[in-house]
């Protein structure tokens, strides 16, 4: 945009409007092109102009200031370049329950998983959620040697020296004689901080932040630790990672034992002997929530005692031990000013409704999903009306209903496309199906570019610089039309380099993030090719069980027709159903995704799977559980048995090494006794499986 050069004194009452308005919508955009895509449009010094700009008119105009003034959001701090660095163990996520029937539901798993009867009665630990931003903290001989931030969980970056500067972290630890402890916990800003870094950053024309939560982030990460220092940054700790020992067992002892070391622990941690007390406490913070100095978003109920958490472990990315009560979303009204069509990477067309943009939650809304034809039919959805949405902590915002008693008769009903809005393919929708698809594959270039997108995404290959609009560009300039050509980029640098807007620096950088990612584990590929319904859980559920992608696809090719062995292998593999597997098949049966594939396999290296375990008996076993266990639940045995290297089968075949029998086992310990496998009652099991662990 062109930023008028017309004294602000000089506008009138109309014309300042007119310019907030617009300054309101570009600033946000290019805010996002900047942070959120990694993809900047305009020069800093440009955007800079924009926002001093619009500060001008609101010092000028206060009474016009906007709802979605861009003072109110302008993001954090730009992206300094820290050293990544791999979590010892890691930073794990938390599944979600949205009310009290979610958070009994969470209960009653639990007790299944560790065979207790749903009367019996263990403690919480309950506590805020805190929204903040996780850190890992490594101290050795009670010396704080490193900060870690939580990146993916799995790789971070280093931020030693930022988080050196804030007082709510001891440099040593106090009554501590572990050689490695690692502390975990949430690095925030109190609003009142938040407000005053706010009124002395716009003061002297540096960046405001939207929320405290993002100013706590921008704060950290300053490539100048002094930056940080001067930012009045606090830490609560919560949990743990890497212990050279550990001298508590439950989290509660934990938390008393942190508190020893030096640490802050949130006040409002509580020990619950019951869920139904732990869901009173989540009452309480519910109520002291308005009067808290800082943000939180939910209340977090973890299982007390440690040697139960040891039980549960995880299931992909989260622990089974613990989960976060959200608190209720946030709503607002609207006005829906138009609906686009999204086409995804599988070809779903999805509505997306745009709208006057609005805050909700202290975040600027401006796109809500509609979810899908009938969801606008069946709500009467219109363009022009005024409607309800609703955000929910990170999940995309979503209109609820229609306010139609003050329908002006403007309002226009949807449309919904029957051909592909990029390409003009037919667009179907199976009968029975609530999605309506593009049958244009990858001849659709909305499915391509979405599937790079797949591809190049943090958990998939995670290539920093590669954002949207610059796959685009590129794809449009023909140096991109499948994944294999990411890494022929470099043989076009000097192409790259003369492109408008790109230095030799970015072009150098980005070089740069895509030879890192040469090398790749298997489940991340696997995750990255976009297959329908395969997500990163059953990236790495196939990883272990194929061990390599030549196995997978060989597997798949064999499976066709689905009579075979091949087949029976697919839907063997506990979790993966036909309609999964056959989402598989159809995918490595695609002349051109195998020849693609191929062509990818030329560029890289893929790395396998690591080993769970592999000097334990079970390891690379294939075991069978059936019947009822006695000292576990089943959903427990299997767990284990795939710690141990084992893959756990649904059902008994020739290629079963041992079949685990527990009381009133039917046909398939019949049938492991006809095939004449190995057959082993539970307290066998139980013995080979601790003399593993003992190893
Ligand atoms: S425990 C293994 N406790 O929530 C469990 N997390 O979605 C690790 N968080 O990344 C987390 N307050 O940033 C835990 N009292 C609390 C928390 C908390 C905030 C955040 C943390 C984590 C995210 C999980």
């Amino acid at each position: 945009m062109v930023i008028s050069s017309k004294p602000v004194t000089d506008l009138t009452e109309d014309e300042a409007r007119a310019e907030l308005e617009q300054l309101a919508l570009d600033i946000h955009y290019h805010n996002k092109r900047y942070h959120s895509e990694d993809a900047p449009e305009i020069a800093d010094a440009d955007f800079d102009l924009m926002v001093r700009r619009n500060q001008d008119i609101e010092t000028i105009f206060p009474h016009l200031i906007r709802l979605d003034s861009p003072s109110h959001q302008v993001g954090a701090a730009p992206g300094a370049q820290f050293t990544k660095r791999r979590h010892h163990v890691p930073m794990l996520s938390l599944s979600n329950a949205f009310d009290d029937a979610e958070a009994r539901d969470f209960d009653h798993r639990v007790k299944r998983f560790l065979n207790l009867s749903p009367e019996e009665n263990f403690a919480y630990s309950v506590e805020p959620k805190i929204d903040g931003l996780s850190i890992s903290l490594r101290y050795e001989n009670q010396q704080l040697v490193a900060g870690i931030t939580r990146g993916d969980g799995i790789e971070g970056e280093e931020v030693t020296a930022n988080i050196r500067t804030i007082s709510d972290i001891p440099q040593q630890l106090q009554n501590c004689d572990l050689e490695i402890a690692e502390v975990r916990g949430e690095i925030f800003m109190t609003k009142a901080d938040f407000q005053a870094l706010n009124m002395a950053q716009e003061k002297k024309g540096g960046k405001v932040f939207a929320n405290p939560r993002n100013a706590a982030a921008g704060s950290l990460r300053q490539k100048d630790a002094s930056i940080t220092a001067d930012r009045p940054l606090r830490f609560f700790a919560y949990a743990a990672g890497e212990m050279s020992a550990w001298k508590v067992t439950s989290h509660h002892d934990y938390l008393d034992q942190l508190k020893r070391w030096g640490f802050k622990i949130n006040p409002y941690s509580h020990r619950a002997e019951t869920i139904a007390e732990a869901l009173e406490h989540y009452r309480v913070i519910e109520s002291a929530r308005p009067d808290l100095d800082y943000d939180i978003d939910g209340v977090v109920y973890k299982v007390d005692r440690l040697d139960y958490q040891n039980r549960l472990g995880q299931v992909s990315r989260s622990p089974r031990w613990a989960i976060a009560h959200k608190f209720p979303a946030e709503k607002a009204e609207t006005r829906i000013l138009g609906i686009d069509i999204q086409v995804g990477r599988t070809g779903a067309l999805t509505p997306v409704a745009r709208l006057a943009p609005v805050t909700v939650g202290g975040v600027v809304v401006s796109n809500a999903t509609l979810h899908n034809e009938d969801y606008i039919k069946d709500k009467d959805i219109r363009v022009g009306d005024l409607v309800q949405i609703q955000r929910a902590g990170d999940v995309i915002p979503q209109v609820l209903s229609v306010n139609a008693s003050i329908r002006d008769g403007q309002e226009t009903p949807f449309v919904y496309p029957k051909l592909c809005p990029s390409c003009g393919s037919p667009a179907i929708r199976p009968e029975g199906e609530a999605v309506r698809r593009c049958v244009g594959q990858l001849s659709c270039p909305a499915q391509l570019l979405e599937r790079l997108r797949h591809f190049v995404s943090r958990d998939a290959f995670d290539i920093e610089g590669l954002g949207a609009k610059i796959i685009a560009e590129l794809h449009q300039d023909n140096l991109l039309k499948e994944p294999a050509d990411i890494f022929r980029l470099s043989e076009h640098k000097a192409a790259l380099s003369k492109r408008a807007g790109w230095g030799e620096v970015s072009v150098n950088n980005l070089l740069a993030a895509i030879e890192q990612r040469r090398q790749i584990p298997l489940e991340r590929l696997i995750y990255a090719l976009g297959i329908r319904q395969i997500g990163q859980a059953t990236g790495l559920l196939l990883a272990r069980h194929f061990g390599s992608i030549d196995q997978l696809m060989a597997t798949a090719e064999a499976a066709i027709g689905q009579d075979n062995a091949a087949w029976e292998e697919f839907i063997g593999i506990d979790q993966i159903g036909d309609s999964m597997a056959q989402d598989l098949i159809r995918f490595f049966h695609d002349d051109h995704n195998r020849l693609a594939l191929m062509r990818l396999l030329d560029q890289i290296t893929v790395i396998p799977p690591e080993a769970v375990a592999t000097n334990s008996p079970v390891a690379g076993k294939t075991v069978v559980f059936t019947g009822t266990l006695s000292q576990m639940s089943r959903a427990e045995a299997k767990a284990k048995a795939e710690l141990l290297g084992a893959k756990v089968a649904g059902s008994v075949s020739a290629k079963t090494d041992y079949v685990v029998i527990g009381a009133d086992a039917g046909s398939k310990a019949r049938k492991a006794a006809e095939l004449g496998l190995t057959i082993l009652d539970e307290d066998a099991w139980i013995a080979l499986t601790q003399a593993s662990s003992s190893e």
